[in-house]
């Protein structure tokens, strides 16, 4: 299970890092976090939304005096943050000034096949597409990324991502921290050369060892001695992270993919995925102003990484009052339906040195082909094996929030205890699902969302009909 591992892990002492990243990166926690700008809208009608964004690559200064060319939404690096609220439509006009093609998927949201942005289709260079989303959903940290058919790998890498935060009045109603005490934290890795530049090549985990917090190399952050929501966003294309603070300090986990767990749980260590979101409070007050507590990265790409260092909080004195609050009740989930289909599903890539080919039930990925077919309405029961002995994979279906049933012989995290679109499934392992699929009918994918993996072929298609 998660506890264990994370117990093994932090028994493990610390071997060095084989690469050192160069000497463009800067020193840790010298640069100051910063929190991605929330875009405003062009235009508000009585129903709807309207955003316009805009694809381009930019020169940005991510390491400190030098500038790094990236693919941005609107010039950053997270792109800006769509703010939405459920009943209300967005639109989003999406325009590609980018030389390659791309396709925006909002990870996490029902959205109908069209806009979806997978499927194949795409938005030509110079082009522009309208994506409309309905967000006939709960509440819920959602991200949108590039999704486009053999390249999102490499577009997400190179930083097509941002956030859409969705709200309700559920989650309005709770004395959860808010505004600047509600704070986004996307975590990402990525490798840069001695010009600071970003080296793309497929599966190249070891050398992808500098962290990026909202796009800042090992940040530190400022935080007042009180209650703060972090929102914990992992962007990696293949790094999973295990984190705690330094000192073992609670984390008072509050929500995952699809929105808040219907109660908090309380663990030193947070398990994420490429493509997981978890939610956590941490009150600061229990620190004294002007200390400060690292979060580290227990878990590198290969079993000899280092403890890694992702951010530093440093602590200052409150201002005011902190009114925030974690109720013991957050919401009610939805009681689970009986399934009325099991279906198996097994995850497999060529083992390292005999191939470069990845699986889902034996085949490639092939857009052409519909490989389940599930009726609406069905709720279905899905177990999904990682059929490799060393090789972490995770499992993403698009349209639904599934619900995690159990690991197998063992019982699910508590952390995995809510709404998830999401889920790590280590070597040899296998994770049993839940989902119901009545919101859209059409063609989605489902993946590993370790997307190296994904475009080597580890991706599959389901049809709603
Ligand atoms: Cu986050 Cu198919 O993707
Ligand atoms: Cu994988």
């Amino acid at each position: 299970g998660l506890a264990s591992l994370a117990d093994r892990l932090a028994a493990t002492p610390a071997a060095a890092a084989t690469v050192a990243p160069p000497a463009t990166v800067p020193a840790p926690f010298t640069v100051p976090l910063t929190v991605p700008q929330t875009l405003r809208p062009v235009r508000r009608t009585a129903t709807t939304d309207y955003y316009s964004v805009m694809m381009h690559r930019r020169r940005l200064e991510i390491l400190p005096g030098t500038r790094t060319e990236v693919y941005t939404y609107n010039g950053d690096l997270p792109g800006p943050t769509i703010r939405a609220r459920s009943g209300r439509r967005v639109v989003v006009r999406q325009r590609n000034r980018l030389d390659m093609p791309t396709a925006v998927h909002l990870h996490g949201g029902a959205t109908t096949p069209d806009d979806d942005g997978s499927g194949g289709v795409t938005i030509a260079p110079g082009g522009e597409r309208v994506y409309t989303y309905p967000n006939h959903q709960p509440h819920a940290t959602l991200w949108m990324h590039d999704h486009a058919h053999h390249m999102e790998a490499e577009h997400l890498y190179r930083g097509l991502s941002s956030l859409y935060l969705l709200t309700d009045a559920t989650e309005e109603a709770l004395p959860l921290p808010r505004g600047r005490f509600d704070v986004p934290l996307v975590l990402r890795d990525a490798h840069f050369d001695a010009e600071a530049q970003l080296v793309w090549t497929m599966d190249d985990v070891e050398n992808r060892n500098t962290i990026l917090v909202n796009g800042r190399p090992t940040p530190r952050f400022e935080v007042q001695a009180r209650r703060y929501r972090l929102r914990l966003v992992n962007s990696s294309n293949m790094r999973i992270f295990l984190l705690r603070l330094a000192d073992s300090g609670i984390f008072n986990v509050i929500g995952s993919d699809g929105g808040l767990l219907e109660a908090p749980v309380d663990t030193p260590y947070l398990l994420l995925s490429p493509g997981e979101r978890l939610e956590v409070v941490v009150d600061f007050a229990r620190y004294a102003p002007g200390s400060s507590v690292v979060l580290e990265n227990l878990m590198g790409p290969g079993p000899t990484d280092q403890v890694g260092q992702v951010m530093r909080f440093d602590v200052v004195p409150a201002t005011a009052r902190d009114r925030s609050a974690v109720p013991a009740r957050l919401r009610t989930l939805p009681t689970l339906p009986t399934p009325t289909v099991r279906r198996q599903v097994e995850l497999r890539m060529d083992e390292p040195g005999t191939g470069h080919r990845a699986y889902i039930d034996g085949k490639v990925f092939d857009p052409d082909r519909i490989d389940t077919t599930i009726a609406w309405g069905t709720t279905e029961e899905w177990t999904v094996t990682n059929a490799n002995t060393t090789i972490p994979h995770n499992f993403h279906m698009h349209l639904v929030q599934f619900r995690v049933l159990d690991r197998g012989p063992n019982p699910a995290d508590p952390t995995e205890s809510g709404l998830k679109d999401t889920v790590t499934i280590f070597p040899g392992q296998s994770v049993r699902l839940q989902a119901t699929f009545n919101t859209w009918r059409g063609v989605y994918p489902y993946h590993c969302h370790m997307v190296d993996h994904s475009g080597m072929g580890m991706m599959a298609q389901f049809r709603v009909v």
